[in-house]
């Protein structure tokens, strides 16, 4: 750790006059911020109170109102108690006004624009006024947050992100701040939500329901089925009319609250002092770097501590998190794994590399997700004589199906002055970070002597 410089405070008494009125001033502020945080506190969570049931829903007076004024989701309120069923996917709701002809509602809960897609990927569920044919076998006293999980499609980590786990963070702020609900997931691939169940169970300080497993009925006092996307890998401030709008970096914040915390996984595996960190994310199975020792001694050379990160479908989270929230810079071959970048630190960097053909989805996926995620943002061409796939070779282009189905593996040998070059742009980004990064700690220091 540096010497905080000011610690060799002159013994003149008038400088220490200064100092203790400025501690003093220091302290003051500190205690009055402190407050202020703690009544903001205790009046928010009274509002959460008194608001926890009046949904906006857009037409208060009906036992089942949807909104579906939005492009990529649609939502469904039940104000009144419910019983769910997970084998006919039929939620029947109390209707005190008794409403003729009975309400019925069709809605695919899953935030991505399907509801405009012919095909049926996602499930539909049924909502309806009508008498239930079921009764009640599992009560519950708090409201349900239902959402489908897309079934095959969110066995992609990176959809699994975008359509599920940020989408969930904004609803879950919208509507549950307290974090009192019960989350009901349809339609989730086979063991998406024991994979998943850690940051799952995040959200809620309840137990999750896989509606694809039970059989049973549940009964709940309300429900909203769907999930509130702002778009793709996005969470934005101007479309939240909540006091405290949230932005992507909370969404970081909130799966650092989490992890930091972890004592699933060892320490971080870096060792020398003094190094920019660079995390080399490779996918051996699906995006084998061949090379990857030469680009290792490479990135050695150019200044880095190196660590080669080989993610498993079994590699949790925990691990992930300790890896790359201590590391400077990430690099990465196009593909879901780049999603692991929502673990990097604002202001750390990130290269994609991007074979022809990947151009546009690579940006539009994870250009603008480092964009969003504050990274320094860096691209690597890989050219076609830099990729060794045989099918490749045939038809000249990486094919872009093969990209999006990951039905092969894809191997490729790095031209090796090419890859010297860019981690030459990566470390001097990663250096300016770490600097900055020990600026800021040098200055917390500081601060923390201040306040004593
Ligand atoms: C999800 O729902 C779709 C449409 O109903 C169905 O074809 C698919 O098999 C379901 N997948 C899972 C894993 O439940
Ligand atoms: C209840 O009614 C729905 C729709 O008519 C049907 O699909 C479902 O199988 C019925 N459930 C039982 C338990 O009879
Ligand atoms: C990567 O896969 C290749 C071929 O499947 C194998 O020979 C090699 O040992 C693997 N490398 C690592 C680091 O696991």
């Amino acid at each position: 750790m540096p010497e905080a410089p000011h610690l060799r405070v002159s013994k003149k008494s008038k400088v220490s006059a200064t100092v203790a009125v400025c501690s003093a001033l220091v302290v003051f502020l500190y205690l009055f911020a402190i407050t202020n945080t703690l009544s903001r506190i205790t009046t928010s969570s009274t509002r959460i109170q008194e608001q926890k049931w009046s949904w906006e829903s857009p037409e208060s007076t009906r036992a089942i109102s949807c909104d579906r004024t939005h492009f990529e989701y649609d939502m469904c309120y039940l104000k009144h108690p419910t019983i769910m069923d997970p084998t006919s996917a039929i939620f029947f709701t109390e209707d005190p006004t008794n409403s003729t002809p009975q309400l019925m509602e069709k809605i695919r809960p899953f935030p991505r624009n399907f509801k405009h897609t012919p095909i049926n990927v996602v499930r539909q569920l049924t909502l309806t006024t009508a008498p239930p044919n079921v009764s009640c076998a599992v009560t519950h006293t708090s409201p349900a947050l239902v959402f489908n999980a897309g079934g095959d499609w969110t066995t992609n980590y990176y959809h699994s992100f975008n359509e599920i786990f940020i989408p969930l963070f904004i609803t879950v702020d919208t509507f549950f701040p307290d974090h009192d609900f019960v989350i009901g997931i349809f339609n989730c691939s086979h063991g998406w939500v024991h994979h998943y169940n850690d940051i799952l169970s995040t959200y809620t300080r309840h137990q999750i329901i896989d509606f694809n497993q039970e059989t049973a009925t549940h009964c709940f006092p309300s429900a909203i089925v769907g999930l509130i996307s702002h778009g793709a890998s996005t969470v934005d401030p101007t479309l939240q009319r909540r006091p405290h709008p949230k932005s992507l970096l909370d969404f970081r914040a909130f799966l650092t609250a989490k992890y930091s915390q972890s004592h699933h996984a060892p320490p971080p595996p870096w060792t020398s002092k003094g190094k920019p960190r660079l995390v080399f994310l490779n996918r051996n199975g699906t995006r084998g770097i061949l090379n990857v020792d030469n680009i290792r001694r490479a990135a050695e050379d150019t200044g880095f501590e190196v660590f080669i990160f080989e993610p498993s479908r079994e590699s949790s989270m925990h691990e992930a998190f300790r890896v790359i929230d201590s590391s400077h810079a990430m690099i990465a071959v196009h593909g879901a794994g780049l999603t692991n970048m929502v673990f990097q630190r604002p202001g750390s960097v990130l290269m994609q590399m991007v074979p022809a053909e990947c151009y546009w989805l690579a940006s539009l996926c994870y250009g603008k997700m480092a964009v969003r995620f504050g990274l320094e943002y860096i691209v690597y061409n890989i050219d076609q004589d830099e990729t060794v796939s045989e099918w490749d070779k045939t038809r000249g282009v990486v094919p872009l199906e093969n990209w999006i189905n990951n039905k092969e593996g894809l191997q490729f040998k790095l031209d090796l002055v090419k890859v010297k070059r860019h981690l030459k742009r990566v470390y001097e980004r990663a250096k300016k970070f770490m600097h900055k990064e020990s600026l800021s700690s040098s200055y917390k220091i500081k601060l923390s002597w201040g306040q004593k």
